[in-house]
C-alpha cells in the first residue's frame, strides 16, 4: 500500500468561535459555526496527518480520529496551541474574539433598578496566528490564516499575510448575501507569496480536501518536524 501523503506529519488546526465570559451566564463571541475548521481537520486526518484540534465551543462535532483540545477563551486556545506545538503546520481557522473583558465578573451581573447600566472594559486578546507566525524557533514549516472580509478581500487578505506572517491566508467573502457564514458551502481566495488565486463556489468539505492536498503538496518539500 502506498503511504498517505501526510503520514508523520502534525498539523495544528483551530476552529470555532472563542468566548470572552461577560459573568458566569455570558460571553462575548464571534459568529462561527466551525464547519471549515472541522472539515480541515478531517481532510487533513484522511491524508495521514496527526492532527491537534484545537476547538472553542462549536456547534459542528469535532471530527473522529483526531485529538480534540477543547478551550473557551482566546488565552486558552494560544495556551494549547503552544502546548501543542513543534507541528510541521498550522492552520487557524478560529474565529478568535479580538477583546476579552478585563471587567468580567464573578457572579452574575443583576439588573438592579437603579437604571444604572453595566460598563464592560475590554483588552486585547493575543493574536494567535501573528504570534506562531512571528515564531523565531519552532515555527512550522507552513502557516496557513484565514480572512473574514466583505469587501476588498484580495487587497485585505494580501495585507493580512504579511502583517500576520502567515504563509497563506485563505480569504472568505462573508457578505451576508454570500450565505456562506453557517452555510454548507464557501468561495475562497488562496492568497500565497505568488499571489492570488480564486476558487469556484464549492462545498466546505471540497475546500478542505483541496486546502489538505496543497498542505501535503508544500510540506513534502521539507523534513518532518
Ligand atoms: O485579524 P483577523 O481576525 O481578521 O485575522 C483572522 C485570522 O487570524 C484567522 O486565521 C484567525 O484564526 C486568526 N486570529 C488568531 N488570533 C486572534 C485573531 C485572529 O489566531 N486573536
Amino acid at each position: 500500500a502506498q503511504e498517505l501523503p501526510l503520514a508523520g506529519r502534525h498539523v495544528i488546526v483551530t476552529s470555532g468561535p472563542t468566548h470572552e465570559p461577560i459573568d458566569p451566564v455570558r460571553y462575548i463571541a464571534n459568529r462561527s459555526s466551525g464547519a471549515q475548521g472541522t472539515a480541515i481537520a478531517a481532510a487533513l486526518r484522511d491524508l495521514g496527518a496527526r492532527v491537534s484540534f484545537v476547538t472553542g465551543p462549536a456547534e459542528a462535532p469535532p471530527p473522529s480520529g483526531v485529538e480534540v483540545i477543547r478551550v473557551q477563551t482566546a488565552r486558552e486556545m494560544r495556551e494549547a496551541v503552544e502546548a501543542a506545538l513543534p507541528a510541521d503546520a498550522a492552520v487557524m481557522a478560529a474565529a478568535v474574539a479580538d477583546w476579552q473583558v478585563v471587567n468580567a465578573r464573578d457572579s452574575k451581573i443583576k439588573k438592579d433598578g437603579s437604571g444604572r447600566l453595566p460598563v464592560l472594559e475590554f483588552a486585547e486578546n493575543p493574536d494567535i496566528l501573528r504570534w506562531i507566525g512571528g515564531l523565531d524557533e519552532g515555527r512550522p514549516d507552513l502557516v496557513v490564516g484565514f480572512a473574514a472580509e466583505t469587501d476588498d478581500v484580495v487587497a485585505h487578505a494580501t495585507a493580512k499575510r504579511l502583517k500576520k506572517g502567515a504563509d497563506w491566508i485563505v480569504a472568505n467573502d462573508v457578505r451576508p448575501e454570500t450565505g456562506i457564514m453557517g452555510g454548507a458551502e464557501n468561495a475562497v481566495t488562496l492568497i500565497t507569496g505568488a499571489g492570488a488565486e480564486e476558487w469556484p463556489r464549492m462545498d466546505k468539505s471540497e475546500v478542505a480536501r483541496l486546502l489538505a492536498s496543497r498542505i501535503a503538496d508544500t510540506l513534502a518539500e521539507f523534513l518532518p518536524s
